[in-house]
């Protein structure tokens, strides 16, 4: 009895000491951040640290852990990822029913490996195993260091006798520490694309979800930013912006725990959702892709940029199009002549394209409004007698390329596609159809409608192989979701959502192998689906059917938080009431198209489009590949003003945009100060861009330095008679 207290103490002073050899650190880096977790004595792994890159790594061993995450806390709020049913309340990243009905599961800390994939990329993976279940968790972080990109995604393995089901299977499970968290997250509709809200989190979940099947953002996308501290700002202050790389059904859980942290908890949306897994089979998730900044949005959003265009969109660092467009030019009304008469409109302009919208298919129901011909992919012979090789040719004869639009996953009631194969479409046969857009989306679980939509793409390729873009669009969101091929196999229909979005990567998968490079646009009535791992397979996307340009100006900032001007499509057009400059102004911070009809311009409009369209050719290097400085924000100025500059900080442009017609003497007061140059090279600034004679008021002759314009600035002078300025800086050689 006397010896007690003794052994106690010893106890106490022993445990810590086995346990601080025992513990793991696995740390996670990129060139600015560190991601640390650690082992507790129970082998469970947590997160103990995520912010500022830890100038000497063994120091990682004194990072505390916070503080009551113990097991009497009702579980542990940092696992790297929680599971449930057994000593965990936390939301959950992992919920498995077992195949034997049991609905518990514990991850302990097996081991973990960092391999390098190349000067500038490494892959991290992490094994967590159940004790008593024969299930592994594989947690993957690949890291792009310069870039300061984490893409992490997971795998989960079955190695039960029989087939479990994943209740929830999340790509991460993260875990930030700080005073207070913001989050902005963008809502919506059609032409309403990424309206932004920040807001303060409170204890609790906010959740950002899609069940909508296809067309998955037309509310909200995958897409947010959280601030750390304080309000989000663009050049300082700590903050994370993510995206979800998957096209279906989403869920994005913010949760501020008890100890006032954040737990993070991305992935495919449960919804509906418990998906088999047989014996022996893996699953893997989609990955969250995020970028953590401690100098605020701006820094986080080029990172995310260098990233996209060099990882990730397809041909990223390479060239875009320019186009002209015939949606809104005709919509549905159109035949060959008008076509070709429209490829010289394309050629005088001086673009590089001409792009076919829809309505150039289907005989039994020709394609002439939206209630008819979607899925019967041979032109109209009415309108096309000749065909789009004719076609095709014509505009090579004329001096430009030529691209098609195709909605491949869709069918019309009203087509012969539906006859043959009603089996074929997604739909309850014993409730009524229920239509979005008159029509009904196919079945891509089924691998007969893969080989069917792959087929479209490749027909269209072997018939026409100069075709030089496709516009790939996706209208309707999924009702009554059912599978007639999951039926047939005697599969779960809860696999469905899922199967869906897999069977369309599988198609876009063998569309690159055979057409590795052919641009492509990821459209879907407007940006109903914008993500990293569909923008794998696109070199650009449509942000939103809104042109209007004052509405885009806005549509478009929101954007470009997260992805890069060379894939965002910005569309001259009809919409609203500014005038062409400003709507040519407008489109050109990013990748630039036409959507007019060319004979409604006057000679002067038709000059000024020209030349526009030349100077934007010779500023392509900035603003495709160049780096992306947000200067005035629209949602607290009178004008908005953003810049790219070129890598090797020779060129750079400036866009100014007035926003409101708010009485002003001048809407720019003031210099704004520049970002991004050499301050130690010559700058001069010309404006462009001016339309008929207009003369500049502003004096192109002299020699500024780049510390000069990023430290007193430049005033575009931007008021209601010069509603848009833009100004080209060249560095003096
Ligand atoms: C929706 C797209 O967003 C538009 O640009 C256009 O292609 C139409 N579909 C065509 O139906």
């Amino acid at each position: 009895m006397k010896r007690k207290p003794l052994l106690w103490i010893l106890c106490l002073w022993i445990a810590p000491q086995l346990y601080a050899q025992q513990a793991t650190i696995v740390q996670i880096e990129t060139k600015s951040n560190s991601l640390i977790f650690k082992s507790d004595e129970n082998k469970r792994l947590r997160t103990i640290y995520f912010g500022k890159k830890l100038q000497n790594k063994e120091e990682a061993k004194w990072i505390p852990t916070p503080s009551k995450s113990t097991d009497d806390n009702s579980g542990i709020c940092n696992a790297v990822y929680t599971p449930s049913g057994s000593w965990s309340m936390f939301e959950p990243a992992i919920n498995i029913t077992h195949a034997d009905g049991n609905i518990s599961t514990e991850l302990l800390f097996q081991s973990a490996q960092e391999q390098k994939e190349s000067e500038n990329v490494s892959l991290t993976t992490i094994l967590l195993k159940d004790p008593v279940y024969q299930t592994e968790v594989r947690l993957f972080y690949k890291t792009y260091i310069q870039e300061d990109v984490i893409e992490q995604w997971t795998e989960i393995k079955n190695l039960e006798k029989g087939t479990i089901t994943l209740q929830k299977y999340a790509s991460a499970n993260l875990y930030l520490n700080a005073e207070k968290f913001y989050l902005t997250n963008y809502y919506g509709n059609w032409a309403q694309e990424m309206r932004p809200k920040e807001m303060e989190l409170t204890g609790g979940i906010k959740v950002l979800d899609s069940k909508l099947g296809t067309r998955t953002n037309l509310f909200e996308p995958p897409t947010f930013t959280i601030a750390l501290n304080k309000a989000s700002a663009e050049d300082e202050g700590e903050v994370l912006l993510g995206n979800l790389g998957w096209s279906g059904n989403f869920k994005i859980e913010f949760e501020v725990d008890p100890l006032h942290n954040l737990r993070l908890i991305a992935g495919i949306n449960p919804h509906a959702s418990a998906y088999p897994l047989a014996s022996n089979a893996s699953f893997k998730t989609p990955s969250l892709i995020y970028t953590l900044s401690q100098h605020g949005k701006g820094l986080a959003s080029r990172n995310f940029h260098n990233w996209a265009r060099k990882y990730r969109i397809l041909d990223g660092t390479g060239d875009r199009l320019t186009l002209l467009n015939n949606w809104e030019a005709t919509y549905f009304d159109f035949d060959q002549n008008k076509l070709t008469n429209l490829f010289k409109d394309g050629k005088k302009l001086g673009v590089d394209m001409f792009l076919l919208d829809d309505g150039w298919f289907a005989n039994k129901y020709p394609r002439n409004g939206d209630n008819a011909g979607l899925g019967d992919w041979e032109e109209n012979r009415k309108k096309l007698p000749d065909g789009l090789g004719y076609l095709i040719k014509e505009a090579q004869n004329t001096g430009i390329k030529f691209g098609i639009w195709l909605e491949p996953e869709m069918v019309n009631p009203k087509s012969e596609l539906y006859e043959k194969h009603p089996d074929w479409v997604v739909k309850q046969v014993q409730r009524p159809e229920h239509y979005f857009r008159n029509q009904l989306v196919l079945d891509l679980a089924n691998p007969k409608v893969q080989d069917y939509v792959f087929g479209v793409v490749d027909n269209l390729f072997t018939k026409n192989p100069a075709l030089a873009f496709i516009k790939w669009d996706c209208n309707a969101v999924i009702f009554n979701a059912n599978s007639a091929f999951l039926q047939s196999q005697g599969q779960s229909q809860s696999r469905f959502y899922v199967d869906y979005i897999r069977g369309l990567y599988s198609v876009l998968e063998r569309i690159r192998a055979k057409y590795p490079k052919v641009p492509m646009m990821l459209c879907s009535g407007g940006g109903g689906r914008v993500d990293y791992e569909a923008l794998k397979y696109f070199t650009e996307f449509w942000p939103s059917d809104n042109t209007e340009p004052l509405e885009r100006i806005f549509i478009q900032w929101n954007y470009s938080y997260y992805f890069p001007a060379i894939a965002t499509c910005n569309h001259v057009t009809d919409w609203g009431k500014q005038p062409l400059k400003f709507r040519i102004d407008v489109a050109m911070m990013g990748k630039m198209g036409f959507d007019i009809v060319v004979e409604h311009l006057n000679a002067e409009e038709l000059q000024f489009a020209q030349t526009a369209i030349q100077n934007y050719n010779k500023l392509k290097p900035a603003i495709l590949q160049g780096d992306q400085y947000r200067l005035v924000d629209p949602y607290t100025h009178d004008f908005a003003s953003l810049m790219y500059v070129s890598t090797d900080k020779n060129q750079a442009v400036m866009f100014n945009y007035l926003v409101s017609n708010r009485y002003e003497s001048t809407a720019s007061p003031k210099p704004v100060v520049l970002k991004g140059l050499d301050p130690n090279k010559k700058y001069r600034i010309q404006e462009i861009n001016l339309f008929g004679n207009k003369k500049s008021s502003l004096n192109s002759n002299t020699e500024y330095s780049g510390s000069y314009l990023m430290t007193v600035g430049y005033n575009p002078e931007v008021n209601s008679g010069r509603s848009s300025v833009i100004l080209e800086i060249g560095a003096v050689k």
